[in-house]
């Protein structure tokens, strides 16, 4: 969603700290940016449509002068994509701006009420009435007039707030859309994201839903609605600001594919100690409890819901726990059955999906005990889990997720062979066995780049296309499914996935000589034979094969017009190579076609509206 960066206490160029900081949120939006700072005790607002730098060039950021500020980059949701729908919004005398990150959901009613009462609005946005409700609360007191106003505003929030009246003061305040406030020496941040604010600070305190945060250059404090207030943990995080810049990469993008194999090297250390995996410290239920599982439920979107889907083979084939997957997005909906036995699994990178969070929230509320799987310390879904396994993929910017993904399946098998071992369902040769295979993955997966230059021929052959089909079984179905997934997203050239099977029953159709179809097909000793007789009826049908095959497998090279080949490894382990060279050939199609790959149109990084 939108992106917000505030800063109070500046000691650099303002216009130019909060442009470079807005850049680093512009993965959450890109409609349309604006800045707005105080200086001689007048607001200065600079705004306009179009992703950042565009903006920049016509309005020069580097201009606003100041010591506190905003910046904001906007995915629309209230309002066309306009100029005036741009945040910061003003009040009436323009003497509060503001910049705001969520939905307020009874904002015609308040805008109706604030028009008979004489306020003039510029735009069509719900932020707009956020600012005349505190200029018509405004009694000297800017941190009460907010107060007074967010207890008339339903919906989300992530508000930063500034006033020409007090200059030395920001107002943050929080509900159900995220923002974190960065601690630093004689000048303080919020921010919507960590990236925005890294280079200055990696002390961070994180807000709570209905929280107000006052920042003055040497101080925070932080209220509940009722105006007591409430003492703030500060927390170092471990992300540098290195890991959030493109280091000579064309894209974030490639760089986030290219730093899989570390990703999984730290998603995997520390959880292995003497050929077992250990996830005791980290789970904190006993073991009795984790033994009681009768069912594991998972909940996720997009992405995160592949992973889940790759999951759910996992468990079922390993530690024998009948598992369901749901879209997180359908789940609340449709009144669900969760009983107390059962184990709810959220997967998120970024913490903060609010389907994924209101998923969560219903089967709590049912007595599922929730496990999260995410990348992000400190998100919302971190913070209401029972408990939480992170993936240390670092941040991932980039809006296709891929080393998010990768990480999710990592601890999907970590916790997989912990629960078997714990319920005896796998013997120790065999769990020290596929140990050793998780271990060679980060080396494999190197490997696997050295068919970047193929992959990249491909890209060239097939750029034009305007659709495609990926196929795959068993565990390799997810993979069809993701690597569709990241087609779509950044190249936008229409990509289905389906069971190679199910193709058959339909999709079959579709197959002609323009038809690439792109097969997941490691071999196994599962459904490999099988995955080869659908080849041979696509092949039949004149449609173009490309597949995904292992090391050795000479034969299938007879058969198909293009092989990417990965290496050896066991059937489930080797989904997660699959997916790197589907994730390359989505990357080289849409940078052929011109894409923007790291900012696809419509989409944002993290979605914070159901
Ligand atoms: C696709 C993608 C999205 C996300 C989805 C869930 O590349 O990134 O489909 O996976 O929006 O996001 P998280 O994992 O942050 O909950």
């Amino acid at each position: 969603m939108c992106g917000i960066v505030g800063i109070v206490g500046c000691k650099e160029k303002l216009g130019d700290m909060l442009l470079d900081s807005i850049k680093k949120l512009e993965y959450r939006g890109y409609d349309s940016a604006g800045i707005t700072t105080v200086s001689e005790n007048k607001i200065l607002i600079r705004k306009d449509v179009g992703k950042i730098d565009e903006v920049n060039k016509k309005v020069n950021f580097s201009e606003l002068k100041g010591n506190i500020g905003l910046g904001h980059t906007r995915w629309a949701t209230c309002g066309r994509v306009t100029k005036e729908n741009s945040h910061p919004h003003t009040d009436c005398k323009e003497e509060i701006s503001i910049v705001h990150n969520g939905i307020i959901e009874n904002h015609s009613e308040l805008k109706k009420e604030l028009i008979e009462k004489g306020h003039k609005f510029q735009s069509e946005t719900d932020t707009e009435v956020i600012a005349h409700l505190i200029e018509d609360n405004y009694d000297g007191d800017i941190k009460e007039a907010t107060t007074k106003a967010l207890k008339k505003i339903e919906g989300s929030y992530a508000l930063g707030i500034i006033s020409a009246k007090e200059p030395e003061k920001l107002i943050a305040a929080r509900n159900e859309s995220p923002l974190i406030i960065g601690v630093g020496k004689n000048e303080n941040f919020i921010a919507s994201d960590v990236p925005a604010i890294l280079s200055h600070t990696k002390k961070i305190i994180y807000l709570d839903n209905k929280e107000l945060a006052v920042l003055t250059q040497d101080n925070i404090t932080v209220f509940d609605l009722n105006g007591n207030e409430i003492k703030k943990e500060i927390n170092e995080i471990d992300w540098n600001a290195e890991m959030a810049e493109k280091q000579g990469y064309t894209h974030f993008m490639l760089k986030e594919i290219h730093e899989q194999p570390r990703a999984l090297t730290e998603t995997i250390n520390g959880r292995i100690k003497n050929n077992r995996v250990d996830l005791k410290e980290e789970l904190n239920l006993s073991s009795k409890e984790l033994s009681e599982i009768k069912r594991i439920v998972i909940v996720a979107c997009g992405t995160s819901w592949h992973a889940a889907l790759a999951g759910e083979f996992m468990f079922e084939e390993l530690a024998k726990i009948s598992t369901e997957v749901e879209y997180a997005s359908e789940f609340r909906y449709r009144h669900p059955i969760i009983s107390k036995d059962d184990l709810l699994i959220a997967i998120s990178q970024s913490g903060e999906t609010a389907d994924t969070l209101a998923a969560l929230r219903e089967a709590k509320k049912q007595g599922a005990k929730i496990l999260s799987i995410c990348n992000v310390k400190g998100s919302s879904i971190d913070r209401e889990s029972d408990i939480v396994l992170y993936t240390h993929a670092g941040p991932e910017i980039g809006v296709a997720s891929t080393k998010a993904f990768t990480t999710q399946l990592v601890v999907l098998y970590l916790l997989t062979l912990y629960l078997s071992q714990l319920r005896k369902t796998l013997d120790d040769n065999t769990i020290q066995d596929l140990i050793a295979n998780l271990r060679k993955l980060p080396l494999q997966l190197e490997k696997v780049f050295n068919n970047e230059e193929e992959i990249k021929k491909l890209a060239n052959i097939y750029y034009n296309k305007s659709n495609a089909l990926y196929l795959g079984r068993g565990v390799n179905y997810p993979i069809a499914l993701e690597g569709a997934l990241k087609l779509k997203e950044i190249s936008y050239i229409h990509a289905e996935g389906y069971p190679a099977a199910e193709m058959k029953h339909g999709p079959i159709a579709l197959i002609d000589k323009e038809m690439p179809v792109i097969f997941v097909a490691p071999k196994d000793i599962y459904t490999y034979k099988k995955v080869l007789s659908n080849i041979e009826e696509v092949k039949a049908r004149g449609g173009i094969v490309i597949v995904i095959a292992t090391e050795g497998d000479e034969e299938i090279k007879k058969i198909v017009d293009h092989v990417i080949y990965i290496p050896k490894n066991l059937y489930t382990l080797s989904s997660i190579l699959a997916v790197v060279p589907l994730q390359l050939l989505a990357y080289y199609i849409a940078k052929k076609r011109g894409c923007d790959i790291d900012r696809p149109k419509n989409l944002s990084k993290v979605v914070t509206v159901e």
